[in-house]
């Protein structure tokens, strides 16, 4: 069934992806191999999942393009900012998360995406030193910078719509400020007035992202577009925005694990999660700062998950006052392991009057491998919904994400439950797709 509201998926897609590190190096790099069949895009629900539509005698198991018009690999071209100059090939040699004779397999291509100079400034992350910087004034400066980039890069390629992906450094952690943050108007004048403090260079990115018509996914947990000030600017543009912080490695598993034990009613005590991280993300999150609003965006899957106040025999106990039982979150840069994460979940549950047990979970990942088809999905995903006139927070790509959007000004609440989130996004697809959203049973 293809929906007549939903705009076809002609022409070409820009990805314009903030960073040019790892993960978008690998991201790049995983869609060029794909599309000369040297690799197959392991990980992505776009290209993998299948989804019923229809019921009883009518059902059938589609893959996502043959249920909504999405955007092929073949369409897409890629374009970057970044603090370093390094082209995709060169820093995809710095990264070592891919072998070189797959990096090779695809040079032309890598070296020829050569990153813009970035909208940046050292205070939000101190640990990076690149020159390729704009010589902005203020941060008003950096939105119409910006804006003429992503310009010139659509006339340039011939893109017929863009997508705007974050998948640079963490920032250092911005509270959410009323009077600067709640309100477009205040926010453009923060903007013009320079205020560094409440507006940051991802800020810029977004504003320029959804003013320039292209939809802005936020990749870190960094404030960005969790504002009500970015909301009414999506709204203004008719563009969808999503985020935040890619749901990779050791969040998926405890949103995919806590369901165990809150389905169980099982008790908890206390988890206790640490990792070990040796790139330049995690050179970034040992400054303090910067992993404050990681810490942030890690801590909050539980708390929807489990909750003291709905179950206070199972998860009131323990001794954290935010959350009753015990949760804490640390990430500790070790070099050695490169972008080979290593995490360790030590979970204190307990069961049948109280007696209690540990599960322990320690995940050998890789980071960037993990996020490759999540930046993916996330692209096309919203790619589709412009086309689909859905606009503001896409709920429906929480179940990507470590800390999903809401509308916490209403007292919405985050769904980091995994299966929940995933019901979210089948519905959202079958929707989009002119099938009716349900709760069946697969
Ligand atoms: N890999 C994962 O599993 C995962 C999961 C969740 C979130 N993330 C986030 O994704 C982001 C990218 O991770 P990575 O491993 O590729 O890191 P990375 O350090 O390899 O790459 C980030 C790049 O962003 C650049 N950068 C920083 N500020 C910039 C700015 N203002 N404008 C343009 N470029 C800028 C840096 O110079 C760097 O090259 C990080 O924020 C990380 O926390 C990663």
């Amino acid at each position: 069934m293809i929906n007549p509201n939903v705009k076809p998926a002609g022409g070409k897609l820009g990805i314009l992806v903030v960073g040019n590190g790892a993960v978008a190096t690998t991201f790049m790099t995983g869609v060029m191999m794909t599309r000369k069949g040297l690799a197959k895009p392991v990980g992505s629900m776009t290209q993998y999942d299948r989804i019923r539509v229809g019921r009883g005698e009518a059902k059938q198991y589609l893959h996502y393009k043959d249920i909504v018009p999405l955007a092929s690999l073949d369409d897409i071209v890629f374009g970057t900012w970044d603090v370093y100059p390094q082209n995709a090939y060169q820093s995809a040699m710095y990264a070592e998360v891919l072998k070189e004779k797959d990096i090779e397999s695809v040079r032309d291509e890598l070296e020829a995406i050569r990153p813009m100079p970035a909208a940046f400034d050292k205070n939000y992350a101190k640990r990076l030193d690149g020159d390729n910087v704009k010589p902005c004034k203020t941060r008003w400066e950096m939105v119409e910078a910006l804006r003429e980039d992503i310009r010139r890069f659509k006339a340039e390629k011939g893109c017929a719509r863009i997508v705007v992906l974050w998948a640079a450094s963490t920032e250092i952690y911005v509270p959410v400020d009323e009077k600067v943050h709640y309100r477009l108007a205040d926010l453009e004048a923060a903007m013009k007035a320079d205020d560094r403090e409440h507006v940051a260079p991802s800020m810029c990115y977004a504003y320029a992202a959804l003013a320039e018509g292209a939809p802005f996914i936020m990749g870190a947990p960094n404030t960005t577009v969790d504002i009500p000030a970015m909301w009414e600017l999506a709204e203004k543009t008719r563009m969808p925005i999503a985020g935040k912080d890619f749901k990779t490695g050791q969040t998926l598993v405890k949103s995919g694990f806590a369901p165990i034990i809150g389905t169980r009613c099982l008790g908890l005590s206390g988890w206790f999660s640490t990792n070990i991280l040796g790139n330049r993300d995690g050179l970034v999150l040992d400054e303090p700062a910067n992993f404050r609003t990681k810490e942030v965006s890690k801590l909050s899957t539980l708390e929807t998950i489990l909750k003291p106040d709905v179950q206070p025999d199972l998860y009131g106990h323990g001794n954290d006052e935010d959350t009753q039982y015990y949760h804490k979150v640390r990430i500790n840069y070790y070099p050695p392991r490169n972008d080979n994460k290593e995490g360790w979940d030590n979970i204190d549950i307990f069961g049948w009057m109280g007696y209690p047990m540990q599960v322990k979970i320690n995940f050998l990942c890789r980071d960037s491998i993990l996020a490759a088809p999540l930046c993916l999905d996330l692209c096309l995903l919203s790619d589709l919904a412009a086309r689909a006139g859905r606009y503001g927070i896409q709920r429906f790509l929480s179940f990507f994400l470590k800390s999903p959007m809401h509308d916490y000004t209403v007292g919405e609440e985050a769904v980091n439950h995994l299966y929940q989130q995933y019901t979210m996004l089948k519905n959202a697809i079958r929707e989009m797709g002119g099938y009716e959203a349900d709760e069946e049973m697969d």
